[in-house]
């Protein structure tokens, strides 16, 4: 068949699918030359329609769903959510034991524990007070051990007794002068589950990820299990708080700056740490604690679980649907498949397999190992937008080496790729943007609902609930929010973050409540985290015992 000819089939196929024939004609006539050899399952094919379609096209899909107004009423459906989860789920919307925001003035010396999927930390944190500019925080000492895969299979025990040896090791010297009558107080950051009891007490839940210390030691208190592995490296040590990655974050950053009211998590999960009103939630939503905790508790810290939201409101393009339906838990975190850079590289991955097979993007050969799911990761999509030579320069030999194959690619085809990832990335950021923006008027509305139910009560006031009202008031005129940040994505990922504080900015330009909503990123948030979580514990004791 000539060129000519198949040319007129397709456009002729074309027109089924509602292109126009002279438009699909002039596709050919315009650019006869750039009609490479195309292959599709091995046979030379011609391509179906031009790249510029085929990108436009996903453009609209992922973006044009969230434009102008669009993404203030998803913020708004978003919110509704937020509420309803308020009032009864019991995996989202989760309030934590920290009602404390570090003052500033915390002083002192602080064992600090992280404990993450691949490494153990233990550290000597010093707090210097905020006034202390720029050494408000220091890790005085910290070490840093691996978990090693032989580690991850430790059985129960074992693998505590692993890190009571680590904890040993580090603060051995340091602590020789206590007498085992003061137990050392520790933070933790603990990024596993955990049902906390308290703000130092929690139940070991399945770890996940590989991890065998659980078994055998499933719902059992932290807490004792590390008290007890210390004592037999004759170290005397007591589990004072624990916290999640979000909390730590939130709370890392609020000890240097007063109005950090955000942690936020962005790098291979996604997940925000949020401080509410106590008043916000269905008491159901607390499970048992003592009355004694809500007698001091105006505020909240709050795991949001960002990644459960979403369901019924997100736009989703069928290479999101292709996502979810091969996923092992579809639709248990649809907002997450959206946001984080797990799922980045893939959703770009599905939405390049289509423009391979219709168009001439790699003369139409996916390569091999780019067929497997999840082959493509959010690190080659992150090169590639930040290469902006106009031959990629660096992005190309770097592509064609991690991603070999029979057609060479060109700059055209990093193009390609590059305007799919900058869809899926401003489509995260600008969802992010909405989540967070959601949760701050969600902020100012549960305030301004705690202050009016208050005033409008019968009841006289007490003094702690004057003082709870006086507090409610602050959060509502707080002028300058700060959201702390951590993670590779928000970090790392070329034009994420000035992106995502653009969406902010506008949506709260547009807001009926006042304010200004920044983004701040947080140093060693896990570790200084749990330090001034501890540091806030000691805070509690010492109003306790007060006079
Ligand atoms: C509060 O929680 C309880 C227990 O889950 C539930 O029965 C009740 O409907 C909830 N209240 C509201 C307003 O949703
Ligand atoms: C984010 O947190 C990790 C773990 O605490 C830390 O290693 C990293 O430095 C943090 N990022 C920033 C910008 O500090």
């Amino acid at each position: 068949m000539t060129t000519l000819k198949k040319a007129l089939i397709a456009a002729l196929k074309s027109i089924l699918r509602g292109r126009s024939f002279l438009q699909a004609l002039f596709a050919f006539w315009i650019s006869p030359a750039a009609v490479r050899e195309h292959h599709v399952n091995g046979k030379a094919a011609l391509p179906r329609m031009t790249v510029t379609e085929f990108l436009h096209d996903a453009e609209q899909g992922f973006l044009a769903p969230l434009e102008g107004e669009q993404l203030r009423r998803f913020s708004k459906k978003l919110k509704l959510q937020f509420r309803e989860r308020l009032q009864s789920h019991a995996e989202s919307m989760l309030p934590s034991f920290n009602h404390l925001l570090p003052s500033g003035q915390e002083k002192g010396h602080y064992l600090a524990l992280d404990v993450g999927g691949s490494t153990l930390r233990v550290a000597l944190v010093t707090l210097r007070g905020r006034e202390a500019t720029d050494r408000e925080s220091e890790i005085v000492r910290m070490d840093t051990f691996k978990i090693t895969p032989e580690v991850k299979k430790l059985e129960g025990m074992s693998f505590f007794d692993w890190m009571a040896v680590r904890i040993s090791q580090v603060i051995k010297d340091d602590v020789s002068h206590c007498t085992p009558t003061a137990p050392i107080p520790m933070g933790l950051a603990w990024s596993f589950p955990v049902e906390q009891t308290s703000l130092g007490g929690g139940l070991l839940l399945g770890m996940g990820k590989g991890f065998l210390a659980t078994s055998g030691l499933h719902g059992q208190d932290l807490g004792g299990i590390l008290k007890f592995a210390c004592s037999k490296q004759g170290l005397h040590v007591e589990l004072s708080a624990i916290v999640n990655d979000g909390s730590a974050t939130l709370l890392s950053q609020a000890y240097v700056h007063g109005q950090t009211r955000f942690g936020l998590i962005l790098g291979t999960g996604a997940n925000i740490a949020v401080h509410l009103p106590v008043a916000a939630f269905n008491r159901s939503k607390f499970g048992s604690r003592p009355e004694s905790w809500f007698e001091s508790a105006s505020h909240v810290i709050v795991n949001t679980e960002l990644g459960m939201f979403g369901h019924d409101i997100l736009p989703l393009t069928r290479w999101d649907e292709l996502l979810n339906a091969a996923h092992p838990r579809p639709d248990f975190q649809p907002m997450e498949h959206l946001l984080s850079g797990y799922y980045l590289g893939e959703i770009v991955r599905l939405a390049l397999i289509e423009g391979i097979e219709n168009t001439e993007i790699f003369g139409g050969v996916v390569p091999p190992s780019l067929q497997a799911p999840y082959s493509l990761d959010t690190e080659t999509l992150s090169r590639i937008e930040a290469d902006t030579t106009p031959d990629f320069e660096v992005a190309l030999p770097y592509f064609a080496v991690t991603h070999p194959s029979s057609t060479k690619p060109t700059a055209a085809d990093l193009g390609a790729i590059r305007s799919l990832a900058t869809y899926v990335s401003q489509r995260s950021a600008s969802l992010l943007a909405a989540s967070i923006f959601s949760l701050w008027e969600l902020r100012h509305e549960t305030e301004a609902e705690y202050i009016q139910s208050e005033i409008s009560s019968p009841t006289p006031s007490s003094a702690r609930k004057m003082s709870f009202v006086h507090e409610a008031k602050v959060e509502h005129t707080l002028p300058r929010t700060k959201v702390a940040f951590n993670g590779s994505v928000i970090e790392r990922y070329p034009g994420y973050r000035e992106s995502c504080q653009g969406y902010i900015n506008a949506l709260v330009r547009g807001s009926e409540h006042v304010g200004q909503v920044e983004l701040v990123p947080a140093l060693e948030s896990s570790i200084l985290g749990a330090a001034v979580a501890l540091a806030c514990v000691g805070e509690q004791k010492e109003d306790v015992s007060a006079p």
